[in-house]
């Protein structure tokens, strides 16, 4: 999965308002500094699924699908950087994350950008979900697992607007999965490649990317 540090990200934004640009350009900054202190600290010792995403790749489509009242979730949110982005961007932003230490690191950053985001602790998947890819194999690919995070948001999936995922090789037909039996027919589903960008998808159909 992709670690690149973009040289000099949200230069070219003038849709955005020189004050909002400037957080996000901080935002962005913070975010690949805890990535890199996460780096060292704890993937150079074990693995971990946390890789962060091309923030400046997926500020372009929050910017593309922004719309007034979204409400927006992250699956896996990590550090929260996209999920506060987002927040910052205008939509309602939650953010569900297995690591109960990556969930306090993204409540603080939160905190320190005076964002409304909110985070779960715990798993994106439904209570009970089996996925179902046709082939009989009901292995999720996704890396964890533990209590699902909907009841702590107060929001089911399908009260999302948008939904976005940076999965792992193997989870990303789970996510389509789950956008299909539990995200609503409208929602918009944003999946972050690691050398494509990201792909928008509504109803499983590609619409963007
Ligand atoms: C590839 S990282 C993406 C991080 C962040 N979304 C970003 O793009 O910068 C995947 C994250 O999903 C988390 N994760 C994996 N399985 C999960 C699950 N079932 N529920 C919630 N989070 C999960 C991992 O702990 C990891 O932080």
């Amino acid at each position: 999965m992709s670690m690149k540090r973009p040289a000099g990200p949200l230069v070219e934004r003038p849709e955005l308002e020189d004050a909002l640009r400037a957080r996000l350009a901080a935002l962005c900054a913070e975010g690949w500094s805890i990535f890199e202190r996460f780096d060292t600290d704890v993937r150079d010792h074990e693995f971990h699924p946390f890789v962060a995403a091309e923030y400046d790749v997926v500020l372009s489509s929050l910017l593309a699908h922004r719309a007034p009242r979204l409400r927006f979730l992250e699956w896996g949110s990590a550090s929260g950087v996209i999920t506060i982005m987002a927040d910052l961007l205008g939509y309602d932003a939650y953010g569900i994350e297995l690591d109960a230490s990556l969930v306090a690191t993204a409540r603080a950053l939160a905190e320190r950008f005076d964002s409304k985001a909110r985070f779960a602790a715990a798993s994106f998947l439904p209570a009970g979900y089996v996925f179902k890819n046709g082939d009989g194999d009901e292995r999720t690919g996704t890396i964890g697992a533990g209590e699902s995070g909907y009841l702590q948001l107060g929001h089911a999936l399908d009260d999302f607007d948008v939904v976005f995922g940076y999965p792992w090789g193997g989870e990303e037909p789970m996510m389509h999965d789950l956008m299909r039996q539990y995200g609503r027919a409208d929602a918009l589903l944003l999946v972050h490649g690691v050398n494509d960008g990201v792909k928008a998808y509504r109803g499983g159909r590609l619409v963007a990317g």
